[in-house]
Parts: C-alpha cells; structure tokens; sequence
C-alpha cells in the first residue's frame, strides 16, 4: 500500500488500531493542515483541479471529498464507522461529494424495484448520520451520465492486468458461476466517479484502498499519455474501524452480503436484534479480555466500542482489561444502541417528509454535473474524441 497517501481521520494513530488492523498509520493531520498536505498531490493544473471556469467559488476553494456507498443490502455499522461517520466528522472543512453508486450495485443482479427503494433509504441514511445537504452534494451515479461516459474513456487505458489483480474482483468471481463483465471493470467505474471530481481525498474503509491505488494508477497513465488532466486522489482511513469484522466470523470482514443474521448489525436494527447479535458474538476460549492474547473477534469489539465512543486507548485499557466477556458484549450493545437510536429516529422523519429526498438528490445531481461535464470534455480532448 502506498503509505504516503494514506491521511487517516481519526484523532490518534493508536496502537490498538494498529493491532488490529495490520499496517501502519501517518501521524494525524488536523483538516486545515490536511488541505496544505493534500495540495502536494495536485497537478499544475488547477484549471481543471478546480474548474474555475464554472463555478462561482472563489480561487481558494476547499479541496474536494468524494465517496460513495452501494445501494446493496443492508447498511452496516462498518459501513458506518469505516466512512459514513467520518464524512460527517470532515464536511465542513471540505467540499464534499457523496455519492451512492447505484451503477456499481448491478454488477450483481439486483431486483428493480428493490434497488428503487434502496437508493432513497441510502440517500435517508446519509441525512439521518448527519450530512448536511446545504453543505455537501447528495447525488445518485447514474444521474449523472458522466460517471459512465468517463468509465469508458478510462477503461481504454486500463490493462486488463491491473483488474484482474484486484482482491475483490478474485473474491467475487469466485463466487459466481459466469462471471459478468461489470465485475471486472467495477474499479474503473470508481475511478472514473472520483476522477470527475478532481477529488483529492477519498475517505473509505480498508477494503477499498487497493481500488484507490488502481485509481492513481489510472490517474498516472492517462496523465503520462494525454498530458496532466486529472488530480491523483489520497486515501483517507479511520485510525479506529477501518475494518469491522463480522461479528459471527472475525476472521471475515462485515458484509452486506454475508448470509447469516449474526453477522452484521445493521444501521436500522431494532435495539432488541442489536443486542442478541452482539451478545452471540464470536469471542476466543479465554474468560476475559487480555490484550495480549486477545484474539479477533475481542479486538473486533473493542474496536467497535472505541470507534463509535472515540475513547482513547488509555482509557480502552483501564476500562476493559479483564473485563469478562459477557460484559464486554453487554457495554458494546449499550454503546452501539445509544448511537444508533437516535440515528433511527431521525431516518424516520426524515422518510416521512414527502418529497424531501426527491429534492435532495436532485439538487446534488444538478450542483455536480457540471464539474463532472467539464471533466468529460477536457477529456474528450485530450484523447481527440469528437466535440
Ligand atoms: P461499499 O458499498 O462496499 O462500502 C461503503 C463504504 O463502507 C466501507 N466498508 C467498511 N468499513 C469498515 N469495515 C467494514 N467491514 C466495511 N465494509 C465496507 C467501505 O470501505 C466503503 O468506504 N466500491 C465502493 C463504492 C464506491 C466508491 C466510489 C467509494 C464506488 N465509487 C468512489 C469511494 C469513491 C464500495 O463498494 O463500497
């Protein structure tokens, strides 16, 4: 993983985090000084870095923040803790995108009016975390015809190699008996989604950082061969959460489409479920938490505990060190719920005020796409195609 690009959120790097997460962190930066950081991995040209010809803002605008999430299954508290929740933490200090990605969703079959629903609860559940739509873009992919016009354009430049590699791609086309295309270029796609933008942070969960360094390498090669067009993004992780595991089988990360109703706590659960998921999960043989022999599902608890609570790792030890673990279980279901009921009841009013979302999603697309034309049309250009 290419470290240097790495610009975790989180407040400390701690060596709780590293443990559990295997790989190093930077040194925290404080988003003021995260904008100075980021501005090295931006191009000379900031034309169209920042389209200025476009907007209205002013030359020393934010950097810009995309990410996205797919309109599949359930909503988990990884999703959670390893992006939601730190969009929320970073919108004021970026200009933010967040985008739900419902063109990567059918790369697996999805039932139509299933995905329909989908892509407004996701849009609810945003709002409902806390992102604030005056502030930031909410906008659905395939409403901006871009997104898959740029995919294109990339994937000619993009070795089959490159996407072959891919540990999701191996993961998935494991599973499937014929493998669609779609799986395979799915990474070009997010790239394409964040190089319209010209974003220069992508804050994710672990398991798409190797999709970001795809993401640069695509940046790299089109810029090498066409000329300097488009910003090469950094990966943003979470110093605590990046990788929630499931809480059936640590050993597996939390998915929404893991089978299985032990597996995930879901962002809409009832505190009743939460409580009987959490209560079953998969410890180790030992009564009670020891850090050095804690294994991965007493990590994956802690984990969750810190990354919803924002304790340090001081006060993770004195509060937890030989805890047992019925109790352990019983703190991190009270922790979860505390967070998660509020968040529940503002998702409820928020579906329930007619039109609303409708607006919201509108206004994200209509906000974006001219960045996102302007960037189609550079590229247009720059590859000689007609305009
Ligand atoms: P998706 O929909 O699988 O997941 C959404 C976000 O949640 C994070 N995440 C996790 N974090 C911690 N622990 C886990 N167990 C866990 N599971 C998921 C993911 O890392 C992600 O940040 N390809 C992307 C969506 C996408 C995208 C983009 C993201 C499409 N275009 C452009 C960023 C920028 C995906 O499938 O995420």
């Amino acid at each position: 993983m290419d470290q240097a690009r790495l610009l975790p959120l989180g407040p400390s790097a701690n060596a709780l985090s590293r443990k559990r997460e295997g790989h190093q962190h930077h040194t925290p930066i404080q988003p003021r000084e995260a904008i100075a950081a980021v501005d090295q991995f931006f191009h000379g040209d900031f034309e169209i870095a920042y389209d200025k010809g476009l907007s209205s803002l002013p030359l020393t605008m934010k950097t810009r923040v995309f990410s996205g999430m797919q309109p599949s299954g359930n909503l988990h508290i990884g999703n959670y803790l390893g992006a939601l929740k730190n969009w929320v933490r970073i919108q004021n200090d970026y200009e933010c995108i967040f985008c739900i990605v419902d063109l990567h969703a059918i790369t697996l079959y999805q039932d139509p009016a299933e995905l329909r629903a989908r892509i407004r609860e996701m849009a609810a559940l945003y709002l409902a975390a806390g992102i604030d739509p005056q502030q930031c873009s909410i906008m659905v992919q395939s409403a901006v015809a871009a997104h898959a016009e740029l995919a294109w354009m990339l994937t000619c430049v993009t070795p089959v190699g490159w996407l072959e590699r891919m540990t999701q791609y191996k993961a998935k086309a494991a599973k499937q008996e014929s493998v669609g295309d779609g799986i395979l270029q799915y990474p070009v796609l997010m790239a394409a989604d964040i190089l319209l933008y010209q974003a220069g942070i992508v804050p994710v969960g672990e398991d798409q950082a190797q999709h970001l360094e795809l993401t640069r390498d695509i940046a790299q090669r089109f810029n090498s061969v066409y000329g300097d067009t488009f910003v090469v993004p950094g990966t943003s992780l979470p110093s605590v959460g990046a990788r929630i595991m499931g809480l059936d089988d640590p050993t597996q990360k939390m998915s929404k489409s893991a089978e299985g109703t032990n597996h995930a706590v879901a962002l809409l659960d009832p505190p009743d479920r939460i409580r009987k998921t959490i209560m079953r999960a998969t410890t180790d043989s030992q009564p009670a938490v020891d850090l050095n022999n804690a294994g991965p599902g007493v990590l994956n608890l802690l984990a969750i505990y810190q990354a919803f609570g924002g304790a340090s790792d001081e006060e993770m030890k004195a509060r937890f060190i030989g805890m047992r673990y019925g109790e352990l279980k019983k703190q991190v279901a009270e922790m979860v719920i505390a967070h998660l009921e509020p968040f529940q009841q503002r998702f409820r009013q928020i579906t329930a005020e007619p039109g609303y979302l409708a607006g919201v999603l509108r206004a994200g697309a209509e906000r974006v796409a001219p960045i996102a034309n302007r960037t189609v049309q550079v590229v247009k250009e720059r590859m000689g195609l007609y305009t």
